[in-house]
Order: structure tokens, then sequence, then C-alpha cells
């Protein structure tokens, strides 16, 4: 099966744009430190839904922006999502085998490299962002972007949510925990995708509180979605490890509010989305697409 068979014809053009991009800006793999290097490549390439550059492209698209820029910044916060699995499936976090459909980093060049890929990857991201300063945006923008991406990795984003995950093992989390956690260790990183379309595109106060909006409700549907596939999805399509969570007594939607409350939640998340970009028009498509895709994903 096409992985990008459920998205349309121009979010798939986008795809292959992003990946050409996240070729391009890792370092060759025949080039020394080569086994760090084919770590790196490893876990970005060849796989992956490329959700977060679907919503740099689709947010700036949205404002009118298609300039080749707009790559830069995709690439980052790709990277940052790479490294994050990377680490999400060592050993000492989620323990798992399996990711894209294909032996985990760690599983293929251990440990020790797998940790030193995801550092590597998430340097690589902020000297994309930067670079960008000299080329096409400009600097006060890119300190704006930096800032937003350093936010949304950090303790208070991405890393901090993963720190609440391990902390709620064998916890039982009420609905407002639970909500932030996923808020932190998904929903950081895909507002600050919109987010940075969004400076590259130049938009307004208003708009970007919209924008902000549509993305925290995506963000936190994206990963109710993954928390239902983990209980409903079967291994060979979802690409991971099916079952883990239950397995891992790790707090999730389901293992919370059941699953039919949790199919309710993220139908309410959407329509959330959806209101917050209304005023977007027909420029909002590729939004809308992405976050009716968020949400009925089956990988
Ligand atoms: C998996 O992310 C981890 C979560 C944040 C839910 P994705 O479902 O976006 O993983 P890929 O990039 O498509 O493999
Ligand atoms: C991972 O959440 C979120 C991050 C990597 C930041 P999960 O642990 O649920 O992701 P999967 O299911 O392993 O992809
Ligand atoms: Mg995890
Ligand atoms: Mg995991
Ligand atoms: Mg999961």
């Amino acid at each position: 099966m096409n992985p990008n068979s459920e998205l349309g014809s121009a979010l798939q053009a986008l795809i292959v744009r992003a990946e050409q991009a996240l070729d391009r800006c890792l370092p060759p793999a025949d080039q020394s430190p080569a086994d760090l290097h084919s770590a790196m490549r490893y876990a970005v390439l060849g796989g992956g839904k490329r959700l977060r550059p679907l919503l740099v492209y689709a947010t700036a698209h949205a404002l009118g922006e298609d300039g080749v820029s707009l790559d830069a910044a995709a690439c980052a916060v790709e990277l940052i999502h790479a490294y994050s699995l990377v680490h999400d499936d060592l050993p000492a976090m989620d323990d798992d085998a399996l990711r894209r459909g294909r032996p985990t980093c760690h599983i293929v060049y251990g440990e020790a490299m797998a940790i030193l890929a995801g550092d590597a990857l998430q340097a690589l991201a902020f000297e994309l962002l930067a670079d960008n300063a000299t080329q096409r945006v400009d600097a006060t923008t890119v300190v704006a972007m930096l800032r937003a991406l350093g936010r949304a990795c950090g303790a208070e984003g991405m890393a901090g949510g993963q720190a609440l995950d391990l902390a709620a093992v064998g916890r039982k989390l009420n609905l407002a925990e639970l909500e932030h956690m996923h808020a932190c260790k998904t929903g950081a990183l895909i507002r600050a995708s919109v987010q940075l379309g969004a400076l590259i595109a130049g938009a307004d106060a208003d708009t970007l509180g919209a924008l902000d909006h549509y993305a925290h409700a995506v963000g936190l549907a994206f990963q109710v979605r993954d928390d239902i596939l983990d209980v409903e999805g079967e291994s060979a399509v979802i690409g991971k490890t099916a079952g883990k969570d239950a397995a891992a007594d790790k707090p999730t939607f389901p293992s919370i509010i059941g699953l039919d409350a949790s199919r309710a939640r993220l139908a309410e998340l959407t329509d959330d989305a959806l209101t917050a970009i209304a005023p977007l028009g027909e420029r909002g498509t590729l939004l809308r697409e992405l976050a009716h895709y968020s949400a009925k994903r089956r990988h």
C-alpha cells in the first residue's frame, strides 16, 4: 500500500518536495563519521507521513507563500521529529524494535549511535533555520522561528511531555493531565510547524492566533488517533508494535476514557480545528485536509 494514498495529490507532491529537501540537508553516508551519518539518514529517510513539513507548507500556502525558504523550516521540524522518535524508541524509554515498518535506529546502529544521531539531528534543525537568516528570511523572523522551535522541543514542550509520559507509567492520570501531557509531547512540535510556516509568510497577529488554535487542536487529535491506533491497528499497517501502550501501562486516551469517548473527543477536536481556520476560506483547503487526515489516518 502506498503509505501516502490517504492524501490528495497536492499534499503528495509536497511530501516529495520535503523528502528531496531532507535528502539534501543530511550529511552523506560515505563521509566520516560514516556510522553517525548513516544512522541520521536511516532515522529520517525511508518512511514517515511527513505531517509536520506538510503543516509548514500548507500554512504558508494558505497565506500565499510558497517560496524555497519554506524548505529549511520543513526540514527542521521533521529532523526534530525524527530525533524524538529515535530517542522515544530507546530501551530507556519505550523500548521499541519497530518503527516505520523497519527495525528501530538503535536496533540497527546500537544505542550509542542512536543517541548521537538524535543529538545531531536536533542540532542540524537549528543550524538549517539559522542558515536561512543570511539567505532568504530576515533576521528578526529567523530569531522568532528559532525561539518557537526551541520552546517546542524543550522542557515546556516535547522533552517535557516525554518526561511526563515516563513519570505517568502505572499512574492513573485524569483527562486534563493526559491532555496536557499529549499537548506537550506531540502538540508542541505540531504547533511549532504551523507557527514556522506562518512566520515565514508574515502572518498578522489575528491570523497567527487562529492558526495556533487550529494547530493545538490538530496536535492533540493526532496523538489521540495515535493512541487509538495502538489499540485498534495492526503492526503491519501502523509500522510499529501494536498494543505497546497497554503492555507498558501507558496512560492513553483509550485507557482513561475508553475507545468510544476517545473517538468522540477526536471528532470534537477536528471540528474545533476546522472552525478555527474557517476565516481562511478556500485558501485553507490543504490545512483542512490535514485536519481530517490527522483524525482518520490508518497508520
Ligand atoms: C509518531 O509520529 C509519534 C507521535 C508523535 C504520535 P508520526 O505518526 O507522525 O510518525 P511518522 O513520522 O509518520 O513515522
Ligand atoms: C511519542 O509518543 C511522542 C514523541 C516521540 C515525542 P509515542 O511513544 O506514543 O509514539 P509512538 O507510538 O512510539 O510512535
Ligand atoms: Mg513514547
Ligand atoms: Mg513510543
Ligand atoms: Mg504511540
